[in-house]
This record gives C-alpha cells, structure tokens and sequence, in this order.
C-alpha cells in the first residue's frame, strides 16, 4: 500500500475517534435514565424541552360544562427533548427513547391588568410522563407517574386505561399529536408530499 495511502486512513481513523460521541446521538442529560428495579428517573430541566402543545380544561370522561364565568379547568402543557423534536420534523417518526411530560397548572386569573381570560397559575401536582422504548409494552411505550416530590416513578401496568386510549384515539404512534401545533403541522406537510 503506498505510504501517503496509509498515512491518509490514519488520520481519518484518528479524526473518527476523536469526533465527541454525543454529536452523533442525543445528548446524554435528555436520555431516559432508569433504577435498579425499573423506575424512571424523574427527567432533570424538561422545562426547558421544547413545547409542543397546551390545553385548558381538556377532559377525558364527559363532563358537565363549568359554569358561566368559571375556570375551565387545568391547563395540561407538553413537552419533549429537543433532539427528539428535531429527529421528528426530520424523520415524520418519534426515535426511541422519546419522552413526553405532561404538567399540569391552575387556570387562574387573579392578577391585575388583566380583566378577562386565564392564566397559567401554580403547577398543579405530579408531571406524567410517556416513554417510547421497544419492547416496554406491546404499544411500544410506556407510562410513568411520579410522586409530587418523588425523584423517581414506577412504570403503570398495561391494564391502565392510560394505554388504551393512547393507542386507540391519539393520531400518531400513541401521542395526541392532533393537540400538539407544531407536530400536527409536519405530518400534515409529509403526507401531502
Ligand atoms: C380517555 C383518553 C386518555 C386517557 C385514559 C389517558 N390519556 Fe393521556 N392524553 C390524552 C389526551 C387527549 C392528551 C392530549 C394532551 C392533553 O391532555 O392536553 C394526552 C396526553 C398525554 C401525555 C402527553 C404526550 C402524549 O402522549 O400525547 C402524557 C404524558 C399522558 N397523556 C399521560 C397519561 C397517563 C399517565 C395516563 C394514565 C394515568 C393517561 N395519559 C391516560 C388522553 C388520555
């Protein structure tokens, strides 16, 4: 083999291993981390994921309406890791190890200026999160609850109602993508392709 040849694949190999693993995959601090028996660890600074959606006074069985002039009801905010949210306006396809928060905070409006309308008050117990990891669960996700200062959560069991509405009425591989603006908007691009 001639020599610059050689020289060439050397440094090629050497600059491979030196290129930072965590720019070929998601940055370690936004993966799921789990305890010995299984629990997730609740996620650190998922306030600062990305976004996707917010709802107010959303409810799952049917209620009746508030009265006129009355709260509507929890807001519910959602969030995921940003390199999730990235591989998904890429690949139409949430990768594993994405996870969703759900949080909860009061619909209040006990602040001047404003007159009219809510806000969102204090956070209202225990974030909820949603896992995608093959093999967790035939739905290929999993539901976690935690505890109001619990830094850990147990995976809920499959019988859960959690899982079968999710698989049944969410739009897109199991999350309510149909709630969520900018998620909704990229698959409706992609199918129009
Ligand atoms: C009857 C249907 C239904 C049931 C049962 C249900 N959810 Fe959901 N879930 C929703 C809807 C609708 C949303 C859309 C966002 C919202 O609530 O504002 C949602 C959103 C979520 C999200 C945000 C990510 C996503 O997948 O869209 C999480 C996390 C979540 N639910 C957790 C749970 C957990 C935990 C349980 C069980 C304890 C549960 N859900 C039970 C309907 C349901």
């Amino acid at each position: 083999m001639p020599r610059i040849t050689l020289v060439a694949l050397l440094a090629a190999f050497v600059a491979c291993r030196a290129t930072p693993r965590a720019l070929a995959g998601p940055p370690p601090d936004q993966l799921p981390r789990f305890t010995a028996n299984g629990s997730l660890e609740k996620p650190v600074g998922w306030e600062t994921w990305v976004m996707v959606g917010s709802s107010t006074g959303l409810s799952y069985t049917a209620a009746p309406p508030p009265p006129a002039g009355a709260a509507p009801g929890m807001f519910h905010n959602v969030h995921v890791q940003p390199w999730a949210y990235q591989v998904f306006l890429k690949d139409h396809a949430f990768p594993e190890s994405t996870m969703f928060v759900l949080s909860f905070y009061e619909a209040s409006r006990k602040s001047t200026p404003a007159r009219a309308g809510f806000y969102e008050g204090d956070q209202l117990g225990a974030i909820e999160v949603h896992l995608k990891q093959r093999g967790i669960d035939k739905t290929g996700w999993a539901f976690f609850a935690f505890g109001d200062s619990a830094g850990t959560g147990a995976k809920l069991p499959a019988s859960a109602p959690c899982y079968s509405c999710h698989a049944t009425e969410a739009a897109h591989d199991n999350v309510f993508t149909q709630f969520y603006p900018p998620l909704r908007q990229r698959l409706t691009q992609a199918s129009a392709r």
